[in-house]
């Protein structure tokens, strides 16, 4: 990467699932690097437990005799649960973490307290002729954060923040569109929940003078510039002309009146993502919501309220905290229910207005289809007057 400064994390090509939760159709990759310094020898980050190998390896292979620090920039296993052995191979080394890294590192990894040391924002620590300088950035997407930066070689160590689930063989961005979707995908899932803290981070770092943006995660940015516009975007942005609106139909009800009302949409000009939760990837569903000014959900009814994957699409939004402003809800019934009552309820992390929702007794007819018209109306002109 630099003079000394060496790459040397886990490529993960197969893992299709991190946090048993968020679906991973690129892989992923965990970024560990070495800084040697003439005086002192770091290790930025670890991997995750599963490539233990591939990290002993990358350190036998580079003849790595001693490490004096490892850098935890983030407590969580995917980064920092190779600690253990780490320290079992380095035993001089000590870890160096914020103070609410330190906590939750001896309750997560049993690390011992006396093998942590601890820093404050922006302290700096010399390794010789290189320095490192941390920097506190919470909540990205855990309390415990910081990122690290290299003074001489002006190269930010995010861990998380910027970062990306994507294996690939390029070490730095080549192919831009590429990156850029997964990296979406990573924010939508992992940092939009933190948007008004990452405003906060944003700041903190133009401070510094940055050439290289090393994440734990997917390839590194030569042009730091590219990361930083998309997140300004997402983060910034105001929302645009856009509904996405998950859906499930059991008996062709709900499809019929989602087909119609898409429909209804488009014909006003309006971009319509819709998911079949029966089928969509939960990943495409959260990275459309970034952008999205609505968000209407269809659903049949099930045992007097929403089919269950509505209630998880909704629990995944609520979340998330989008820059929604509208929802509503479209659906089906048969003989009752609390579907509107019970979508709602679990939006309420959303500052959204609640747009007349179009419940439907069984298949939609003629007045049903005005009714999705006049829903489709309300989106539009609320659209017109709150997108600039
Ligand atoms: Fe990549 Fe929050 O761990």
């Amino acid at each position: 990467m630099r003079a000394n400064v060496h790459w040397i994390g886990a490529v993960d090509w197969d893992r299709r699932l991190f946090d048993e939760l968020i679906p991973l159709p690129d892989g992923t990759s965990y970024n560990a690097y070495l800084v040697k310094g003439n005086e002192k020898t770091v290790l930025i980050d670890t991997v995750d437990p599963t490539m233990a190998n591939v990290l002993i390896d990358n350190l036998h292979q580079m003849k790595v005799k001693n490490i004096d620090y490892v850098i935890t920039n983030h407590a969580e296993q995917d980064h920092s649960g190779m600690l253990p052995q780490v320290l079992k191979l380095y035993p001089n080394a000590m870890v160096v973490a914020t103070p609410r890294c330190r906590s939750l590192l001896i309750e997560l990894l049993l690390i011992p307290e006396s093998k942590i040391i601890t820093v404050e924002d922006r302290e700096n620590l010399s390794l010789g002729d290189k320095t490192l300088e941390f920097v506190h950035a919470p909540w990205v997407h855990w309390p415990e954060t910081m990122l690290t930066y290299l003074k001489e070689d002006k190269i930010l160590f995010t861990c998380d923040l910027f970062g990306s689930h994507l294996a690939t063989s390029d070490l730095y961005v080549k192919d831009w569109s590429t990156v850029y979707e997964a990296a979406k995908r990573y924010y939508a899932e992992i940092m939009m929940p933190f948007r008004t803290v990452i405003q906060k981070n944003l700041e903190k770092i133009q401070e510094l003078q940055i050439d290289l943006v090393a994440p734990s995660h997917g390839p590194i940015y030569e042009k730091p510039m590219l990361i930083f516009k998309a997140y300004e975007e997402w983060v910034y942005a105001p929302p645009k002309n856009i509904v996405v609106l998950p859906y499930i139909s059991m008996h062709g009800s709900t499809k019929k009146i989602v087909e119609y009302f898409v429909a209804a949409l488009v014909e006003r000009g309006i971009t319509v993502k819709q998911f079949n939760l029966t089928k969509t990837d939960i990943g495409k569903l959260a990275t459309a919501l970034v952008d999205a000014t609505t968000i209407v959900m269809g659903s049949p009814t099930v045992l007097v309220g929403p089919h269950p994957n509505v209630i998880y699409a909704a629990y995944l939004t609520n979340a998330l905290r989008p820059k929604l402003k509208f929802a509503s809800i479209i659906g089906s019934y048969g003989w009752g229910g609390r579907m509107i009552e019970q979508i709602t309820g679990m939006l309420s992390n959303l500052d959204v207005e609640l747009l007349k929702p179009v419940i439907i007794k069984g298949y939609p007819k003629e007045k049903d289809f005005k009714a999705l018209d006049k829903l489709a109306d309300d989106i539009l002109n609320k659209h017109k007057h709150s997108i600039h």
